[in-house]
């Protein structure tokens, strides 16, 4: 294979492999098995061992459950109850005789949705105060609702809610908006009710299942729930088998009009036959966009290069980073980021759209965001006076995405060069880290050791400066010097009176000593 051939392979599969296929609706049945409920709903099992800080994503990546909270005063903590009670008001008992508890924050994410409104099901039985006005009936359970981060019902009583009943269906419906494919449903005890009744370790959020559907018609074909079928065996071998020799006939006959094709186009152009793929885009349409690369339309420069808003033909507003030739940045590092930022998506993470190569230009489409980056709105003249709510959701949201980057995504990722610079706020002050892409991969197999330090100083974990050590931990530090500007209002590093330079870092710890 020719160098070329090479890269336009790379690159082919950078851009296919993270193409996850979408959903429109997933239902659960908290704390217990697979369940067919009467109208036919496949609600699928929520059986894991969850304990106190702990999560489990289904192995299809449709939906995800975590769980924070540490029943203290019980000695036999359980987080699923599980009854042979019979419920009234539902056709579905099963479905309310197991449930998923929690002493804290129960969360529930639906993730890979099509983006549109949808109807987000609830369903609650209470089964551990009993309804004979005995010592357990005084038992009182609370916990509040978020639906996409909105609290959506405050102090939720299930035995209120089902008219002082327990052992009784409680179904509440919530509209909830999905925007970037991701739903969050939240439970959370907030120290309301009893503590000890009937014993020691009752209380806090507790659901029985959720089932969530659209209320738009899908575009997307839903993935089955993973339900295996054995009468159909020889009807799909016999289809699968043709729809194979169908599609290698037609790959080889695409494979033959490309390099056909190939032959008669110039040089420049072979990457964009990869096809018309709306995430690659022509250096004459990135050119358009921003007004020929005009200053006027520069955000700013970075170590690799500079940052230009452009319009798309279509109106949306990108952020295009242009990448210096100069700078280390070769074709495969290139690729690399490519393939490992479009994998990896979350909310506090910025997206990226696409890329152009052509020729020896290589340029990187982001989301634009609106509100910048993080040390303009602190320091810049765009001062946004960030209250402390706001601050606190940054700092918040910063950790979530780092969170992902080094322990939720699919490949695990050390940003290298955590700073205010790269983080930007999105018109709702959503805070969304940048470049990430740019560092390596964190490659499990290395050792620790990295040659060559990326990052920016100030921000630079002691031991990675100095021995090379790399870990997730160096954006940890990052994290909190990040934390320390957004507390102080004060960049990391500033002149002081005698134009001497001061690091934030330097001076908190002095203040430090003096409280110890
Ligand atoms: N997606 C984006 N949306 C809005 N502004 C951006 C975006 N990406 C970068 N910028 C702006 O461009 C500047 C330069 O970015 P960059 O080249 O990454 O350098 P650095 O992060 O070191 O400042 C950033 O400080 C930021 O203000
Ligand atoms: C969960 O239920 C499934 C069947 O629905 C069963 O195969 C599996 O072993 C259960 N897992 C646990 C941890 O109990
Ligand atoms: C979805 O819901 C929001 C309110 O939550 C509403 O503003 C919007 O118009 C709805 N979209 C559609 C397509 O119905
Ligand atoms: C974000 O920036 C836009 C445009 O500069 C501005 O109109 C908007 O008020 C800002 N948002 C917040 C929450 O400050
Ligand atoms: C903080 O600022 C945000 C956005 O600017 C605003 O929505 C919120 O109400 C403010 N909170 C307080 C407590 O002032
Ligand atoms: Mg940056």
């Amino acid at each position: 294979m020719s160098e070329k051939e090479e890269r336009e392979e790379e690159l082919r599969e950078a851009v296919e492999a993270p193409t996850k296929q979408l959903d429109s609706s997933f239902a659960i049945n908290c704390g217990g098995q697979s369940i067919t409920s009467s109208d036919g709903i496949v609600f699928e099992n929520e059986n894991e061992t969850l304990g106190a800080a702990s999560y489990y994503v289904t192995d299809t990546q449709k939906w995800a459950v975590s769980n924070v909270g540490m029943f203290v005063d019980s000695k036999n903590a359980e987080y699923t109850r599980n009854t042979l009670s019979t419920f009234t008001n539902t056709l579905d008992t099963e479905l309310f005789q197991s449930a998923r508890l929690s002493p804290g924050s129960l969360r529930y994410y639906g993730l890979g949705l099509e983006n549109g409104n949808y109807s987000v099901k609830l369903l609650f039985g209470e089964r551990d105060f009993a309804n004979s006005p005995t010592f357990s009936s005084v038992g009182r359970r609370a916990f509040d609702i978020y639906v996409q981060g909105n609290l959506v019902f405050k102090d939720f009583n299930i035995k209120k809610e089902a008219g002082g009943s327990s052992f009784k269906a409680v179904q509440k419906v919530f509209e909830a908006r999905v925007v970037e494919n991701f739903l969050e449903i939240h439970l959370f005890w907030a120290g309301k009710g009893t503590c000890c009744v009937p014993v020691a370790g009752y209380y806090g959020p507790s659901i029985s299942a959720i089932s969530v559907t659209p209320d738009f018609t899908p575009t997307v074909s839903n993935r089955p729930p993973t339900l295996a079928s054995t009468k159909k065996t020889s009807l799909i071998v016999g289809v699968v088998v043709s729809v194979g020799v169908v599609s290698i006939i037609s790959i080889t006959a695409i494979y033959i009009l490309r390099r056909w094709k190939r032959l008669n186009t110039k040089e420049d152009e072979e990457l964009l036959t990869i096809g018309s793929r709306p995430d690659t885009f022509r250096y004459g349409e990135l050119r358009a966009a921003t007004d020929n690369f005009s200053p006027a339309n520069k955000l700013g420069e970075g170590g690799f290069g500079p940052v230009y808003k452009g319009v798309l033909p279509d109106n949306k507003v990108v952020a295009i980073k242009q990448l210096s030739l100069a700078s280390h940045q070769g074709k495969s590092q290139f690729i690399t980021e490519i393939a490992t930022i479009s994998a990896v998506q979350h909310r506090n993470l910025v997206k990226l759209y696409g890329c152009c190569i052509e020729g020896d230009k290589r340029l990187l489409v982001y989301e634009y965001l609106e509100n910048k980056s993080l040390d303009q709105a602190l320091f810049g003249k765009n001062n946004l006076h960030l209250n402390w709510s706001t601050r606190y959701e940054i700092c918040l949201g910063t950790a979530r995405g780092l969170a992902y980057l080094h322990e939720e995504s699919r490949v695990r990722i050390v940003h290298r060069d955590v700073k205010a610079s790269n983080i930007l706020l999105d018109a709702v002050l959503n805070p969304k880290i940048s470049d990430f892409g740019l560092a390596k991969l964190y490659d499990d197999k290395m050792t620790h050791i990295s040659t060559r330090v990326a990052g920016t100083i100030g921000y630079l974990a002691p031991e990675y400066a100095m021995l090379g050590h790399l870990t997730e931990k160096v954006d940890v530090f990052g994290f909190g010097v990040v934390a320390l500007e957004i507390l102080s209002g004060k960049p990391n590093s500033y002149l002081s009176m005698n134009e001497e330079k001061i690091y934030l870092l330097e001076r908190v710890w002095q203040f430090n000593s003096v409280i110890a």
